[in-house]
């Protein structure tokens, strides 16, 4: 595992002085302290997936040319296309390897995270190199206007070297992928897409035209993900035979601390159960769940012969959970 945030910190009190907002308000709806922001044209999506994916590489003590298959999860690609898995491939030199983007928002990484499990399951690859990369910054209303999307998200990339293994114990142990697509335009960007006439939209060039920032029915994606979570999770539970009490850390996607709160306390899991990092670093999307895991790894949390338990929820409505025994 590895991850990459960019330098450039950016406090509550330093959003409140582009915006009719406050640090307090922030931390209390949801445990936001800080988050990282790139500054314009120093990074970008692919830029940060490449950086995160060096260092998962040498972790895992390969080199790029080992990596025989590549798996971005973004909703912020550099390009409209292609996606940023060939920029990857080209940017750490590996050969003409295949390249695959996942569109999956929030549950990008774990989504990503279910095919490589079955094409290693399946032998048809070794090293799969698995993303997820967000640069949200460029794309936010930055105005009172876009108070209620803006202050969640950051930037970030976090990624994972998933490899076969001989011990049957270990690794992934099931996949869980859902979807609601009566709900997706409850959280989504519609603006720069085929379904509005790009010659239509070049002749009203509408400054007022909102399309183009990411919308959110923040109070009802809320209510849906508190439901949400629980349910993947104890679908991954059951199907493994295993209860809440054996899950030794849930990396849960960190979209609000209080959703992260509020499925502890439905699941009666101790504090020392559950990851999170919202805190440093704001909503990063497809790139929270492997941010976490990498850092939960680097404090510690994680120890070899662990339940792990991944869950994401977000856009689409998609929502996933993965099982792993570390
Ligand atoms: O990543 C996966 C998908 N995303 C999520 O899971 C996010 C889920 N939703 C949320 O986390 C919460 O809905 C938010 C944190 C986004 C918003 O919190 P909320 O408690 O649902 O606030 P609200 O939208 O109901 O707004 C309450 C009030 C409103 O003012 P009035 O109408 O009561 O006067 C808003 O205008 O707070 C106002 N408000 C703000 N005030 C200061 C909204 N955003 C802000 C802000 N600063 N940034």
């Amino acid at each position: 595992m590895g991850f990459y945030v960019p330098e450039n910190v950016v406090t509550n009190d330093d959003l409140s002085k582009l915006m009719d907002t406050s640090d307090e308000w922030i931390r209390e709806r949801t445990g936001i302290e800080q988050r990282r922001w790139v500054i314009p044209g120093e990074d970008s999506t692919s830029g940060m997936g490449v950086k995160a994916a060096r260092i998962a590489i040498e972790k895992a003590g390969l080199k790029p040319n080992d990596i025989d298959f590549i798996i971005f999860a973004t909703l912020s690609p550099d390009y409209y296309f292609p996606g940023p898995g060939v920029q990857v491939q080209e940017a750490l030199g590996i050969d003409t390897i295949g390249a695959l983007d996942v569109r999956n928002q929030c549950s990008g990484f774990v989504y990503a995270l279910s095919v490589a499990d079955q094409y290693i399951k399946t032998g048809m690859y070794n090293n799969i190199l698995v993303i997820g990369s967000e640069l949200h910054s460029g794309g936010l209303d930055k105005t009172t206007r876009g108070r209620g999307v803006t202050v969640i998200f950051g930037d970030g990339a976090g990624a994972a070297v998933v490899t076969a293994s001989d011990d049957p114990n270990r690794g992934i142990l099931s996949t869980h992928l859902h979807s609601e697509g009566k709900n997706a335009k409850e959280l989504a960007l519609i603006g720069p897409a085929t379904s509005r006439w790009v010659d239509q939209i070049m002749a009203e060039h509408d400054e007022k035209d909102l399309s183009y920032y990411p919308y959110m029915n923040g109070n009802f994606v809320f209510k849906n993900a508190v439901t949400r979570f629980p349910e993947v999770i104890m679908e991954a539970l059951n199907q493994n035979r295993l209860k809440p009490e054996d899950i030794s850390l849930l990396v849960p996607h960190q979209a609000n601390l209080r959703i992260s709160q509020f499925i502890q306390k439905t699941m009666k899991l101790r504090d020392d159960q559950v990851y999170n990092n919202i805190m440093k670093y704001g909503n990063t999307t497809a790139a929270s769940v492997p941010i976490a895991l990498t850092e939960a790894l680097e404090n510690g949390r994680v120890k070899e012969g662990d339940i792990v338990c991944l869950a994401a929820f977000g856009s689409g409505f998609t929502w996933a959970s993965a099982l792993i025994r570390w």
